[in-house]
């Protein structure tokens, strides 16, 4: 039901993790893929090599996001490969797992600047080529629980993801007028890289596989690309600035 024939989609982080499962998610609908990574060029190419299998046009392009320039000349290969942009999923984060007594002025640039500014820069480079979307163009975030609730060591990533829902919030209302969703999928804990060094990683993951309400199922990757996919489809049209929780009911269970 849901075609993305002929949309471009950047997903930023799509090397690994979420951003892997949404870039795939989004090809398989029919949409071309331009493909961010910093560090993991293996990664990155490998998962352009399952895109590209499933016949879409793939892009690799290695930006830190956390840096003006770099993201002002991937939007800059965006226009000059694509022409437009129809989707962008800001995935990418990173921050570290400390306690808030020990987080220095730098470990909280960094978490702000990957988490937050990102996605200021991000918008700013790219409503030009978001505004030559046919039909509406859709802006992605993605957050987690972190943001609303408190965590251990996650005091830094969680601040900075009630920014980044905020941000969101903001851009809708700026850009609703010119065509233009921004909403954020709040994802519960999904088994990747980052969260498998989480300090007390096996209690967390049992913690949320009891908090579920949906029997066995663990959540992963690919549930909340299909979040994703959904706000990234003409079926999200009406769907302005919101944050949709997708974690199997585990935020709403005490
Ligand atoms: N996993 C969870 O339980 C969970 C829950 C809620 C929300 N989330 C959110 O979901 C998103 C993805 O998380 P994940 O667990 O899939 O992470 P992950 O497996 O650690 O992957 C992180 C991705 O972000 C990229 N990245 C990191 N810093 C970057 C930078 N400065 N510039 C460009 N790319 C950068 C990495 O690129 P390289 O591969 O090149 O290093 C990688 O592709 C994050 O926003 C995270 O906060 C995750």
């Amino acid at each position: 039901m849901i075609d993305l024939t002929g949309k471009v989609a950047l997903v930023t982080g799509g090397s690994r993790g979420i951003g892997r499962a949404c870039a795939i998610r989004l090809a398989e609908a029919g949409a071309d893929i331009v493909l961010n990574y910093v560090t993991s060029r293996g990664q990155a190419d490998q998962t352009a090599e399952e895109i590209a299998a499933l016949g879409r046009k793939v892009a690799v392009i290695r930006a830190d996001i956390s840096e003006e320039d770099d993201v002002h000349s991937m939007l800059d290969f965006v226009g000059e490969t694509f022409g437009k942009l129809d989707i962008l999923v800001s995935n990418a984060a990173s921050g570290g797992f400390r306690p808030l007594l020990s987080a220095t002025a730098r470990n909280f640039e960094a978490a702000m600047n990957t988490n937050v500014r990102a996605l200021l820069y991000l918008l700013q480079a790219s409503v030009p080529l978001l505004e030559k979307s046919d039909g509406r163009a859709k802006v992605i975030g993605i957050s987690s629980h972190g943001s609303h609730t408190a965590l251990p060591f996650y005091g830094l990533i969680g601040t900075s993801k009630a920014a980044l829902e905020s941000l969101a919030r903001h851009f809708a209302l700026e850009l609703g007028d010119r065509g233009i969703n921004v909403n954020i999928v709040q994802a519960g804990l999904v088994a990747t890289d980052s969260t498998r060094l989480l300090p007390a990683a096996d209690e967390m993951f049992a913690g949320s596989r009891m908090k579920s309400m949906v029997g066995e199922r663990d959540l992963e990757a690919y549930d909340v690309a299909n979040a994703v996919l959904f706000m990234a489809s003409p079926l999200s049209d009406l769907v302005q600035g919101q944050t949709l929780i997708i974690d199997g009911g585990a935020a709403i269970h005490i």
